[in-house]
Order: C-alpha cells, then sequence, then structure tokens
C-alpha cells in the first residue's frame, strides 16, 4: 500500500449526538446520525492513518480496522477525547454534542399526575471539550472542528475557529435542505486562520469527507 502523509498518524475522530440523562427512561439529544464523523474515520483509515472513532450512539457499523470507543454522555465523550488526544496527532470533532444536560437526573421514571400540568426541567452548561483540549494541546497536533449553524454561519464559525484554538473549522448551515444532521448529503465551508474559506459543493458525506481529509493531509505536510 502506497503512503500517505497520513499513514501511520494517530487520528480521533468522535461522531454522533451525545446522550443526557433525564431519567431511566428519558433523555436529551440531537439529530446527528454519525454519518459525518464515520465517513471521516473511514477516509482516514483509508489514507492509512491509524484511527480511534470515539461514537455516541449511531445505527452505524464502525469501519473495520477502526478502533471503536462508544459514549453516551458529553461527559463520557470529553473523558474519552482527553484520553486518546495525548497520543494523538490529529483529532477531528464532528460529534454533536450536547450544550446542557439537565441538572438532575432522576433516579426513578418521572411521573404524571393531576397537579403537574405543567413541569420545568432545569438544565446546566457541558463542558466544553475542545476548550478543554486547547489547554493540553501541543505545537505538532492538529484540532479540527465542525460548527453546526443556523444563522451567521461565517462569523459564528469564524469564532469558534479562534476560540477553541483550532487548525481547521468544517462550518456546515444546517438550516439548508441537504446539510448537516442525518441525511447522506453535507454542503460545508472550510474555514483556516490566515486563508480564505473554501466551499465545497452539496454532495455525499463521503465525498465531504475526502475533502475534509485532504485538507487536514495539507496541513500534515505543511508542518511536517
Ligand atoms: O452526524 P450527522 O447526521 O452526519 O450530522 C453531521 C453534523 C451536523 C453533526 C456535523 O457535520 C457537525 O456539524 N458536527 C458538529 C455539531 C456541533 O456540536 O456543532 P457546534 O457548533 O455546537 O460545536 C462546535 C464544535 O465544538 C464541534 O466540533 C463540537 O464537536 C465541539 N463541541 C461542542 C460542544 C461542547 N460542549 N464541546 C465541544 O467540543
Amino acid at each position: 500500500q502506497h503512503t500517505t502523509p497520513l499513514t501511520g498518524k494517530k487520528v480521533v475522530v468522535t461522531a454522533g449526538g451525545t446522550r443526557e440523562r433525564i431519567d431511566p427512561v428519558r433523555f436529551i439529544t440531537n439529530d446527528s446520525s454519525g454519518k459525518m464523523g464515520y465517513a471521516i474515520a473511514e477516509e482516514m483509515q483509508d489514507k492509512g492513518a491509524d484511527v480511534t472513532l470515539i461514537s455516541a450512539p449511531t445505527k452505524l457499523e464502525a469501519p473495520t480496522g477502526v478502533n471503536l470507543v462508544p459514549v453516551l454522555t458529553t461527559e463520557d465523550l470529553a473523558e474519552a477525547v482527553t484520553k486518546f488526544f495525548k497520543q494523538a496527532d490529529i483529532l477531528v470533532m464532528a460529534a454533536a454534542v450536547a450544550d446542557f444536560k439537565p441538572l438532575n437526573s432522576a433516579d426513578q421514571k418521572i411521573k404524571k399526575s393531576a397537579d403537574n400540568d405543567q413541569m420545568t426541567l432545569q438544565l446546566t452548561k457541558t463542558v466544553d471539550i475542545l476548550k478543554q483540549v486547547a489547554k493540553i494541546k501541543q505545537p505538532n497536533q492538529i484540532t479540527v472542528g465542525f460548527a453546526a449553524e443556523t444563522q451567521n454561519l461565517l462569523d459564528n464559525a469564524q469564532q469558534k475557529l479562534v476560540g477553541k484554538q483550532l487548525d481547521l473549522l468544517i462550518a456546515n448551515d444546517v438550516s439548508k435542505p441537504g446539510v448537516g444532521f442525518n441525511g447522506d448529503t453535507n454542503q460545508v465551508t472550510i474555514l483556516q486562520p490566515g486563508q480564505a474559506p473554501i466551499k465545497t459543493k452539496l454532495a455525499d458525506k463521503h465525498i465531504i469527507a475526502k475533502q475534509v481529509v485532504d485538507q487536514i493531509s495539507q496541513l500534515v505536510q505543511k508542518e511536517g
């Protein structure tokens, strides 16, 4: 097999939507299917990388040869990412991470009764995994984030690129048909510090994954 800039690189990819428990039978999650992250893991693997896929629940099968690490909550994901990132060359955070979780998770199923026509669920902020990672990031490590936005795509994405100290940010406007959560296609704008944004066409997530991995590969070559 011929070598690529990613051959032997230790890559951590996250995928899927985290789950935050309300009670034993209910949780908060989002529309992430894991398809985008799994396609990136597969493409990385094809390019010869040594891939760890940290996955929140999905219906997908992990690509063969990839080291699958299943997680449920944002806290689990944060713990696994921190652990595997220490030995990694590249981190790609495609997972859709809950920003808030229930302040208290009930031990027993919450019951409805005659006197609770309304109820309030108190939420508390979760940890920002990429911000945590930024604190331990070494100069030779590459971090790639995603931004799922429904408005002001470029401004919001640019803020995430800087705020999370990323080398690349993949922005998707998930308000557009065929873009972002759940479907087989995506359309992204790739941002890099000091570079003009690169806008892809709407295409199958495997094609988008190739374009993203290609950009990461170019970064590895530059920094190599
Ligand atoms: O899984 P699919 O159905 O294929 O859908 C793909 C996708 C829409 C999930 C994917 O393309 C995507 O946009 N993933 C990121 C979703 C998200 O959480 O975006 P965000 O803008 O809220 O977060 C920005 C970045 O910070 C992301 O890389 C996220 O992983 C990370 N994050 C977010 C919250 C948090 N507490 N910690 C984080 O590290």
